[in-house]
């Protein structure tokens, strides 16, 4: 008999969960434009919208709060965070950011010309918004499995080493300033990225002195994917993993959100010690002193003590253990799911769901909008919304992957959470022919998923309703 796992670690203080009734949820849905981004927290029941800032702090942590130094200059708490990532990451250069973002507008900035190219495996939101406000054109490079969410493959974020060599020869290495490496690659269902990938990529990367730099945002759960499945890395610890991860990179940004195991906070670090100092200025500029960057003592060091706790492989097992523990009960009902199951969330696969909808009838934004109408549950859109418009073109960019991202909090929620989520999608997914499809109505010009507003495209007006289904028919 395989014996059970628990948590690795006990609670210690509680907060109490809102549970609207279904009228309210109806209300609180509409006052949001079915937009989950805009619902009040206050309304949610489990809140999986993402794993960003979200994570639940250690008593460690918590205590360290009060040994903040808030220095202006110089502050204790930035050398003790400094030296976690030198120790940690092994990079020979650490600045600190508000969060990742801060990062990718320094790192963007500094190495991006008008009309250069910057490949990367997958885009992201704010990584890409950051490139193209530089004056770069984003290329995707992932392998082609990627962008198909019923293939199972245990390294589905790696680089197609073939398409990074053929943009070589058609730009040219001089209008490549890096290429982009996301370890785990988010918007591909949290799929890591292998460490033969990583090394061939840093390898044909040099031999054209293009620099490489990760965003290494969720690291030590790409980490552990190369414990779990990548030949000769079983018996080593997760933070040995990552330091050989690292050392097949130039540099990297970091959202300290995420796999620091902090509420706010990132950071830039890189091996060169001539961008450092051009970083550095425009940190002043950006994020404010070198010594605190947009975080206060605090923050430094509650990040300082996340840095070595998420290598704890008691921690990292368990985590990932969590995320299966939600996709494998999704999988055994034949819910469609993208596959394998990734490191920080399970996606719903909306277009097999609601296959009676069109991509311009917003699918995994509708089932988004469903979930949280049946439970509560409050869930995020990656799909046509997020992908935003073609910067040129001004036509939608369409991804082939219409996703609703669960996304699990760090050490919030217990598997029994996980659970009632599983309940509601499959009471979902028996009514899915209900489902209404979506159409805009308020568009933001830029990472527009953040505020659009929707309104149902069935005249019943209602999203979830035995009407919709003899509407959609007729
Ligand atoms: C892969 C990835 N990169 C970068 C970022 C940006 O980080 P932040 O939200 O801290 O600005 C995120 C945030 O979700 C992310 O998931």
């Amino acid at each position: 008999m395989k014996r059970r796992t628990a948590e690795p670690y006990k609670i210690k203080s509680v907060e109490t969960l809102s549970m609207l009734s279904y009228d309210e949820r109806h209300e609180s849905l509409a006052r949001a434009g079915y937009n989950t981004f805009l619902i009040d927290s206050d309304d949610v029941y489990i809140d999986l919208l993402t794993d960003s800032g979200t994570t639940a702090m250690s008593d460690a942590q918590w205590g360290a709060l009060m040994t903040g130094d808030e220095a202006y200059a110089g502050s204790k708490s930035w050398k003790r965070l400094e030296q976690a990532v030198k120790d940690v990451y092994g990079y020979n250069y650490v600045l600190p950011t508000h969060q990742g973002r801060g990062a990718e507008n320094i790192l963007s900035q500094l190495k991006i010309k008008d009309g250069d190219y910057v490949p990367g495996n997958m885009y992201f939101t704010t990584t890409r918004a950051h490139q193209e406000m530089n004056g770069a054109t984003f290329v995707d490079i992932i392998i082609d499995e990627a962008h198909d969410p019923s293939i199972d493959l245990p390294f589905k974020g790696n680089v197609d080493l073939k398409k990074l060599q053929a943009l070589i020869d058609k730009v040219g290495a001089e209008k490549i300033p890096y290429v982009c490496l996301a370890v785990t690659v988010n918007l591909a269902g949290g799929q890591p990225v292998s460490m033969r990938n990583m090394k061939d990529v840093y390898e044909l990367c040099q031999s054209y002195s293009i620099d490489v730099m990760f965003d290494a945002t969720r690291c030590v759960e790409n980490a552990y994917f190369i414990k779990d499945r990548e030949e000769g890395y079983a018996n080593q610890t997760v933070a040995a993993i990552l330091k050989e991860m690292l050392s097949y990179s130039d540099g990297c940004t970091m959202s300290g959100k995420k796999d620091c195991l902090v509420n706010i906070g990132g950071f830039l670090a890189m091996n060169d010690e001539d961008l450092y100092i051009r970083s550095r200025e425009l940190v002043v500029v950006y994020e404010g002193m070198p010594s605190y960057g947009g975080m206060s003592g605090r923050d430094m060091e509650a990040m300082a003590i996340g840095i070595r706790e998420a290598v704890d492989d008691h921690y990292i097992e368990h985590r990932i253990a969590q995320v299966r523990h939600l996709g494998q009960q999704l999988l055994d009902a034949g819910i469609p799911i993208v596959k394998p199951i990734g490191g920080h969330a399970v996606f719903l696969d909306a277009r097999a769901f609601l296959p009676h909808l069109s991509q311009e009838e917003f699918p995994a934004q509708s089932l988004a909008a469903a979930l949280y109408l049946d439970s509560g549950v409050r869930s995020m859109e990656r799909g046509i919304i997020s992908a935003g418009r073609d910067i040129k073109t001004g036509e939608h960019n369409r991804p082939n992957l219409e996703l609703v991202r669960l996304t699990i909090p760090r050490r919030v929620y217990t598997n029994n959470h996980m659970d009632v989520v599983v309940d509601s999608i499959l009471a979902l997914y028996e009514k899915r022919d209900w489902i209404s499809g979506l159409k805009m109505v308020y568009e933001p010009p830029t990472l527009r998923f953040f505020n659009a507003r929707f309104e149902p495209l069935c005249e019943t007006g209602e999203l979830i309703a035995e009407k919709n289904k003899a509407k959609q028919i007729s």
